[in-house]
């Protein structure tokens, strides 16, 4: 190589990591040049410096919150290299989900359809794709199906009680958390997916197995994941995937088997894989080059069967080892919620159906104050379509792209909303309690038309399984419940007792 051309090769790297290096810059200076309140950014973790496994996303988001409430309607962040607003003023919380829906209807995360297709999900998606899928999926969960979906959630929860009956015959302690998960597997398997997953009879069944690594096993180092979610649109053209291909092929399989099972039996379910065998086989539905929904592919089908799976077997089961944890160290509420059940019960021959547990009101406040105090999700995700000025804050712009927070940990922390908010306490939900409170703050599901579309199917499997627990077990702290994180991202463990 002549000193020429090699002279020319080194301008041109230097140039290059220059404009690399002055772009990144630029990026990690987003906020300052706007005179937005914000910390001062790592370049590597964003504002998530001190993450670890002790110091979560929902401490830092909770401690942020705390710290830039009442500066303005907005403070700046960085998730990860991603400039990121957190929405600190409640009324922009709600014209951010609900008024102005139209500007904040994409989430837009990660997803690759292309390369990673279980990203495809309703979740994941955004623009014209969610619009479509939501309208389409959203039945799966209505009242009616949910309804139909109760001897379901009957029969899990008393397989559920069989399964603990043995465990307490061998050890008094038990880890509740990993219980709760293999409960909802099945359930959800079931409802969902026509399919037994019988984790509950055996711990290591394949579906709980897969279920257990879809939230765990994560196929990036913390790093690479937050410049996948920094830098989304070129991870996308990089063709980088999240989801290990095994358990992709995991769900490929059990997606492909059901329908051949389903249609070689002519089996018709009141499921979610049903309704979308049918969107599958209308052949006057699928995109087409004009972006209009022209049906659901077996990819596609398979991402929702996937997110449908993770969201019902770690949500409901998170949300349920935290209300058993907290009836635990409160034997008085616990006590309260078990006459309560047993009388409605009483009223009912004995015989629980889905309107008694409609009537159980105080196990209404008791799950509520739990997701109050264990979101499973601390905070809702957004991004701006358009440039967005906040009403009555000229100065106060969230910019196109820029992804939006809505800091659910910070507002059910928040001490002007619930005083003492670190306190177990069910008497923040009666209803005269809930109606002195603006709804918005009490965030679990989300709101606005992106709300969790799973919420009566989760609200009833957790009130089912905590009328089968606390009728025929008492549950009190242990030695071994001492280890539990507060935020309940370790093992559960749990003295159990029968009744
Ligand atoms: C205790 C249980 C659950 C909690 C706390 C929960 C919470 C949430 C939250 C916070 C969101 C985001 C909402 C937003 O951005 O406004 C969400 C979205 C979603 N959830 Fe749930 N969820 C639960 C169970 C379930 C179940 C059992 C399913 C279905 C099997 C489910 C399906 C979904 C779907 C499909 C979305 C995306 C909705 C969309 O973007 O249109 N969830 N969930």
């Amino acid at each position: 190589m002549s000193l020429t051309l090699l002279h020319v090769l080194i301008t041109c790297i230097v140039v290059l990591l220059t404009a690399v290096a002055y772009l990144f810059w630029r990026r990690m200076n987003y906020w300052r040049e706007r005179g937005i309140p914000h910390d001062k950014p790592s370049y590597l973790y964003g504002s998530f410096r001190g993450l670890s496994k002790s110091y979560g996303f929902s401490e830092i988001l909770r401690s942020m919150y705390q710290r830039y409430k009442g500066t303005g309607p907005f403070c700046g962040y960085y998730f990860f290299q991603r400039p990121a607003a957190m929405i600190l003023d409640m009324g922009l919380v709600k014209n951010i989900l609900m008024k102005d829906f139209s500007n904040f209807s994409d989430r837009g995360l990660f997803y690759n359809e292309q390369d990673d297709p279980l990203t495809g999900h309703l979740f994941f998606v955004d623009s014209s794709k969610w619009h479509v899928l939501h309208g389409k999926l959203s039945p799966t969960f209505s009242e009616y199906k949910v309804r139909g979906m109760f001897p379901l959630m009957c029969n899990g929860a008393q397989q559920l009680v069989q399964t603990l009956d043995a465990l307490v015959q061998r050890n008094v302690n038990v880890e509740v958390k990993e219980l709760m998960g293999r409960y909802a597997t099945d359930v959800i398997g079931k409802c969902a997916l026509g399919i037994e997953c019988n984790s509950l009879k055996n711990p290591n069944a394949e579906c709980r197995a897969i279920g257990r690594r879809i939230f765990t096993d994560r196929r990036h180092s913390p790093l690479v994941s937050g410049l996948i979610e920094g830098f989304p649109k070129l991870a996308r053209k990089l063709r980088m995937a999240v989801i290990h291909e095994d358990i992709a092929n995991f769900f490929v399989r059990l997606v492909r088997e059901n329908m051949e099972y389903r249609e070689k039996h002519n089996v018709r379910g009141n499921d979610l894989m049903n309704l979308m065998m049918e969107l599958n086989k209308s052949k006057k539905l699928r995109y087409d080059e004009n972006d209009e929904f022209k049906g659901l592919t077996v990819e596609e089908m398979t991402a929702q069967a996937f997110f449908f799976f993770a969201a019902g077997s770690e949500k409901s089961s998170s949300t349920l080892s935290g209300a058993l944890y907290e009836l635990a160290r409160q034997s008085e509420i616990q006590e309260r919620l078990r006459s309560e059940i047993i009388e409605t019960l009483c009223q009912h021959d004995n015989e629980l159906t889905y309107e008694c547990l409609h009537e159980m009101k105080y196990m209404k406040q008791v799950l509520s104050e739990t997701l109050r105090k264990y979101p499973v999700l601390p905070h809702l995700v957004r991004q701006a379509l358009l440039d967005y000025p906040v009403p009555d804050h000229p100065e106060y712009v969230i910019p196109a792209g820029v992804l939006v927070t809505i800091p659910v940990i910070g507002i059910h922390y928040d001490p002007e909303i619930y005083p003492d908010p670190e306190k177990f306490d069910p008497e923040r939900f009666t209803p005269e309690n809930v109606k002195m409170r603006e709804r918005i703050g009490w965030l679990p599901f989300g709101d606005g038309p992106r709300k969790c579309i799973g919420f009566r199917f989760a609200e009833m499997e957790m009130r089912t399984a905590l009328v089968y627990l606390l009728k025929n077990f008492k549950f009190s702290v242990s030695e071994l419940t001492k280890s539990t994180s507060i935020n309940l991202r370790g093992d559960t463990f749990l003295k159990v007792e029968r009744i």
